[in-house]
């Protein structure tokens, strides 16, 4: 079977290419960047030019392919080309996949993207749900909420380095998930008959609110956090006239997510879902305080280590 995979260099998709080659898979990767890829090359996968916003460049990629997985999303900095890359270049791959005639495409989602028309890659995303399930491709789609990685810089580094956390002071739980298990889970799927032509729930064991994440951070790192609180109210007032000018389109649609911050989801019925076709149950999950105790044991050691390195070198001048 020759996977497809957009995105391979993203925090998912690096995981589900590494999972895919040691599971016997043929990986393909499609990238705008050979030199950027070259790392999952050498993992085993096949690189080739492809590049979302350029649509021309999509059909050569599917040769033999049997499965495509597409986790590619707009990079932050490359904002002003959120529709050319989450909306056309993603109808523009489906529109492929069909013409020869994939067995599966598997697409990442945000969890309750539906609520949010307002949020533009929230609208896109809908937009290449509804394209999907219309269309003649058998698919599994996969609503996320968030991955642990991108905790670290948001509260991990900052805590560590003693810089300002801005948040707000009203709390919204979220399932967060490590990237290596949501990559298990995808590849499962693609030898789970029950997983066709189904939307899925993918978030951890556990819903956490800043507040908490925050405080594990301290305990691992024994640092005090430096909190700097926003309410949300002052960032919907801010929201009105950032809406009005061009360039404060980023800052507005960041500001769009405040209202994600007041959705409470359903968490337990959308889990269950998940742990019944996958066969999983907690225990499955890399847990947040793990993930967490992980990362600042490894970087303590590597500060503590380049912290004797420096001393020793120290001495060693005075002697
Ligand atoms: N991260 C989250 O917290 C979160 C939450 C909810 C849902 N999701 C969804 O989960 C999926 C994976 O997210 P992620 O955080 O792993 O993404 P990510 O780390 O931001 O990676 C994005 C990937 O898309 C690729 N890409 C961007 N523009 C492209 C283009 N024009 N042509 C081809 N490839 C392009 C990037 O390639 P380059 O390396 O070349 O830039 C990169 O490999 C996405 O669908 C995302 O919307 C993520």
């Amino acid at each position: 079977m020759t996977l497809l995979i957009i995105g391979g260099t993203g925090t998912l998709g690096r995981q589900i290419v590494k999972k895919a080659v040691e599971e016997g898979f043929k990986v393909r990767c499609l990238v705008r960047n050979r030199k950027k890829g070259n790392f999952l090359q050498e993992l085993g996968a096949q690189l080739i030019y492809g590049d979302l916003s350029i649509p021309e460049t999509l059909p050569l990629c599917f040769k033999g392919v049997t499965s495509v997985i597409d986790t590619s999303t707009t990079r932050p900095d490359d904002i002003k080309n959120l529709n050319e890359i989450d909306c056309d270049g993603k109808l523009a791959l489906i529109r492929v996949a069909e013409i020869v005639k994939v067995k599966r495409f598997i697409f990442f989602s945000i969890l309750n993207a539906e609520k949010y028309p307002d949020i533009p890659l929230m609208e896109m995303k809908v937009k290449i749900e509804e394209t999907i399930k219309n269309s003649s491709i058998s698919y599994t789609i996969f609503r996320l909420a968030g991955f642990y990685q991108a905790l670290i810089n948001q509260y991990a580094i900052p805590v560590l380095d003693q810089q300002p956390i801005w948040t707000t002071a009203e709390s919204f739980p979220l399932a967060y998930i490590d990237s290596q298990d949501a990559a298990t889970i995808c590849l499962k799927s693609l030898l789970i008959k029950n997983s066709v032509n189904k939307t899925f729930f993918l978030g951890g064991p556990k819903l956490w609110v800043s507040a908490d994440i925050i405080q594990v951070c301290e305990k691992l790192s024994g640092q005090k956090a430096k909190l700097k609180f926003i309410p949300i109210a002052f960032l919907k007032f801010v929201r009105q006239f950032t809406n009005l000018f061009e360039w404060t389109y980023k800052i507005s649609e960041r500001l769009s997510f405040v209202d994600l911050l007041e959705e409470k989801n359903n968490f337990s019925q959308n889990k269950l879902s998940l742990y019944q076709i996958f066969d999983l149950n907690e225990k499955d999950f890399l847990s947040l305080e793990n993930y967490l105790q992980e990362y600042f044991e490894r970087i303590l050691k590597t500060l503590n280590d380049l912290n004797f390195e420096q001393t020793s070198k120290q001495r060693d001048l005075i002697v």
